[in-house]
């Protein structure tokens, strides 16, 4: 068994629920977060660690059953070409993101993604990068209750934030996509970004602009004619997604005040809320039935969440619980941005879910709080704001989004 240790004190025990296969990549740190003091856990190309939801997360201990033959991994020039990147982890967030063995992490590539997420000209009619929907000042998200797509089309649902996707073993309120990679081409064919079957011409021109070409070439080891597909894309945008951790909270440094505390040990304890928001990024990577928009699954334009991609009945109304990192200001809340503040999204969330439409999730109870206790977590959930910020590049202003 091989354990990961983590600012030399906490040796991690990581077991059961996700599987979390470290990728190798270059030595640099990633981008956004490198903090020297943090200790890193080495990236091990051919571990595959598992991570389970827990009842204390600040007392856990996780189970690693890395595979001994990661080992190789830490004997520098074991594998010549993909030397060991090092994740450099916030606190709070203790086992480093999933990473394809197809897409190996590095500092070059982290960098352009960086770029190229920022990128306007990525998206069908040059209005809208990455960012425009997943903005610093917006949570990281876009301040709406539905998205905005180019063209201003209304999109059927809220956008999450950025912090931490690398952790969520699948993607979207639905859990549709089982991958970054699969996220971002998502994003780029559908209405985010609205290219549509023009992904491929799209990511070529992109990759011949004189700023893109030869970091395409050295990076993706691409020959002399070569284009740039859109795998290469989403994959360099996957790598830079990766780095952007959030850990670091005032949670997370045990400075948080006396109500937040309180709310902790709510949300731990009586409230029930960990049994579905656990671990280090407050979800279970489960599907719940809380009642947000639930209705009739034959009314038309309704959204069915988990049952629309698994087409099963029984999924209807499912959504992937969301992590809790940066919720205070990722207002409207919910997959359909249906409440406006973090006070009646705790509320609904403490009293049971929305049952007019049916039964909801057993572990969603009236749990009975008084105000001041829904106050108290209401608190804690503030003391999970993400201390960081994706660099900007260039000029993001977009009309309809943000102020
Ligand atoms: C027009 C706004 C918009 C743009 C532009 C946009 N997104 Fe998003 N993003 C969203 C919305 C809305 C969702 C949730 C959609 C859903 O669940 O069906 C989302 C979800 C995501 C998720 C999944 C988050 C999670 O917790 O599951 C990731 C990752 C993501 N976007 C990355 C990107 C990348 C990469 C790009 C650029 C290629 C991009 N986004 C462009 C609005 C946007
Ligand atoms: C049965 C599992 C479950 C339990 C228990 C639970 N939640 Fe949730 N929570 C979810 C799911 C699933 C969603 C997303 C629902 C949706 O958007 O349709 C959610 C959404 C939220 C949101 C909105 C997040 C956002 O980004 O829009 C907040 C805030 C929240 N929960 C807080 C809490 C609190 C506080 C408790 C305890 C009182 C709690 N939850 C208990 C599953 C759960």
């Amino acid at each position: 068994m091989q354990t990961i240790g983590r600012r030399g004190a906490t040796a991690l025990v990581v077991g059961s629920l996700w599987a979390v296969a470290c990728g190798g990549g270059s030595d640099a740190k990633p981008d956004a977060k490198a903090k020297a003091d943090r200790g890193a856990a080495k990236a091990d190309p051919k571990s595959a660690a598992k991570d389970a939801p827990i009842a204390d997360r600040k007392d856990a201990k996780r189970d690693a059953d890395a595979k001994e033959d990661g080992d190789a991994a830490d004997d520098a020039g074991a594998i010549a070409a993909a030397p060991a990147w090092a994740w450099t982890l916030p606190r709070g967030i203790n086992v480093p993101p999933r990473v394809p063995e197809d897409n190996p992490m590095s500092a070059d590539k982290v960098e352009l993604g960086h770029r190229l997420f920022m990128d306007k000209r990525l998206s069908v009619d040059g209005t809208r990068s990455c960012y425009s929907c997943h903005q610093n000042e917006l949570g990281s998200a876009d301040g709406r209750a539905k998205a905005l797509g180019p063209g201003n089309k209304d999109l059927p649902r809220n956008t999450p934030t950025i912090w931490n996707v690398g952790l969520s073993a699948t993607l979207y309120w639905d859990g549709r996509s089982d991958s970054l990679e699969a996220q971002a081409l998502a994003a780029l064919k559908g209405g985010n970004m609205a290219l549509g079957d023009a992904v491929e011409a799209k990511a070529a021109e992109i990759g011949a602009l004189p700023e893109y070409a030869a970091s395409f070439a050295k990076i993706f080891g691409l020959a002399k004619d070569a284009k740039v597909t859109g795998m290469h894309v989403v994959q360099a945008l996957s790598a830079y997604e990766r780095t952007l951790l959030c850990g670091d909270t005032a949670h997370d440094n045990d400075t948080a005040d006396e109500a937040a505390k309180r709310g902790w040990a709510l949300f731990a304890g009586p409230a029930g809320c960990i049994t579905c928001h656990a671990g280090d990024n407050f979800s279970d990577g489960l599907y719940h039935r809380t009642g947000i928009g639930a209705g009739d699954p034959a009314a038309s334009g309704i959204d069915l969440g988990r049952g629309k991609p698994t087409g099963k009945p029984e999924d209807d109304f499912l959504f992937r619980t969301p992590t809790l990192r940066n919720v205070a200001r990722t207002a409207p809340y919910f997959h359909d941005g249906s409440v406006a503040t973090l006070e009646e999204a705790v509320r609904i969330m403490a009293s049971g879910g929305i049952t007019t439409a049916g039964p909801v999730d057993a572990n969603l109870l009236d749990r009975k709080l008084t105000p001041e206790q829904q106050a108290d977590l209401v608190a804690f959930l503030k003391s999970l704001d993400c201390p960081g910020k994706l660099e900007v590049i260039g000029d993001q202003k977009v009309d309809g989004i943000g102020g």
